[in-house]
């Protein structure tokens, strides 16, 4: 689809009635609309207009056997979409919905196979943020999106990002700012016993347990593929990313881009914020004659601000035009760090130096 891209700034707190109204009725009459959600931004259609469905798969360039998330307002919009609610799901969204968690279920044929990718399960969530909730409510229809980015490209936490990718290729931008999470939804296979989290997020498997008891985190490595996003190279910036993991990581990170800059390569940096000493590092390139080369990115200092700031780092390292990125492991063992962990190792695609 080639055309006008309308982007119309709204409140995240109090989205615009009148804004609102218009976005949906795109929806409704087929239309491609970006949104805001707590993760990232949607690239949102109607779910059940396999034409529309289709368009939205060319736009973004995504293979046709990586399904779709369904976004929908309320547990009562379930019913439509699934054969059969196992008896978990009332607990789960009790307690987690709206919010990061998308949720897969036994599929009902309500749903055109373009969304599901024929598969006999159907992915689902509640998303919390206010626009994103105005905007289904509104057009009182499932709607099915995916990440409002390019297909591999690293997913977007801010309306430019969508406009980056998708400008002329999409009907309608909602701009409300960064969103919070900044990585997308933990995504929870319900159908196997136990669940399985088939893709790490804001929801941890620590939460997860406390309502399930038992959680299972399907490898990324080896075994048939579960989800076909967990594909590598996902996420993926478009310089080559390594990854420095272990207890000299920064070390050799360090050791390393000063060497890249000296040999006349743009090298972008992923540090913690803290990790620097900045004297002796100005100290460093300035000897090596690298300082105009190596573009620094901090992330930090919490986890959550890792996460929420992950995305953009690496799309500013892209337009910042470097030949490679060095990107620093953070911390993996739990929580909010395995999503992170995920994300950087999937950027990297099996490029992992251990220190
Ligand atoms: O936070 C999010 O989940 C964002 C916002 C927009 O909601 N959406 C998102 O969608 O990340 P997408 O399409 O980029 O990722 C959807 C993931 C993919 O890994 C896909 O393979 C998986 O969900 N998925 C969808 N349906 C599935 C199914 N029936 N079984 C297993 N995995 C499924
Ligand atoms: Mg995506």
């Amino acid at each position: 689809m080639a055309g006008m891209t309308e982007v119309i700034e709204i409140d995240p707190e109090h989205p615009d009635p009148a804004a609102i109204a218009r976005a949906a009725a795109r929806l409704r009459a087929g239309g491609l609309v970006a949104f805001p959600t707590e993760t990232v931004y949607g690239l949102g259609v109607n779910a059940l207009d396999a034409s529309a469905v289709r368009r939205l798969f060319e736009a973004k360039g995504r293979p046709a056997n990586d399904p779709l998330i369904v976004h929908i307002s309320s547990v009562q919009a379930l019913d439509q979409l699934v054969s059969e609610v196992p008896s978990i799901v009332e607990r789960l969204a009790a307690r987690f919905w709206p919010g990061p968690l998308t949720l897969v279920l036994p599929g009902s044929h309500a749903v055109p196979p373009e969304v599901t990718a024929s598969l006999n399960t159907i992915a689902v969530r509640i998303p919390a943020h206010p626009v994103a909730h105005a905007l289904i409510t509104a057009v009182d229809l499932p709607v099915a999106a995916p990440s409002a980015n390019l297909f591999s490209r690293p997913s977007p936490t801010r309306a430019a990002h969508v406009i980056e990718d998708l400008r002329g290729r999409i009907d309608m931008v909602l701009d409300a700012g960064e969103t919070a999470v900044g990585v997308e939804s933990t995504v929870l296979d319900v159908t196997t016993d136990p669940p399985t989290i088939l893709r790490p997020g804001a929801v941890t498997p620590e939460m997860l347990r406390e309502v399930l008891g038992e959680v299972g985190l399907v490898a990324r490595d080896g075994g048939p593929m579960r989800s076909p996003g967990l594909l590598d190279r996902h996420y993926s910036p478009r310089a080559p990313l390594t990854l420095y993991d272990g207890p000299k990581a920064v070390e050799a990170l360090l050791r390393d881009a000063i060497a890249a800059g000296a040999s006349g390569r743009r090298v972008g940096l992923l540090l913690a914020s803290g990790d620097l000493d900045a004297a002796a590092f100005s100290r460093a390139t300035r000897d090596a004659g690298t300082d105009d080369r190596l573009i620094i990115r901090e992330l930090g200092p919490e986890l959550p601000d890792v996460a929420r700031s992950l995305y953009a780092a690496l799309r500013d390292l892209d337009t910042a035009r470097v030949d490679l990125i060095v990107a620093r492991a953070f911390s993996q063992a739990e929580g909010l760090g395995i999503a992170i962990a995920d994300r950087l190792r999937r950027a990297a695609a099996g490029r992992v130096v251990h220190t």
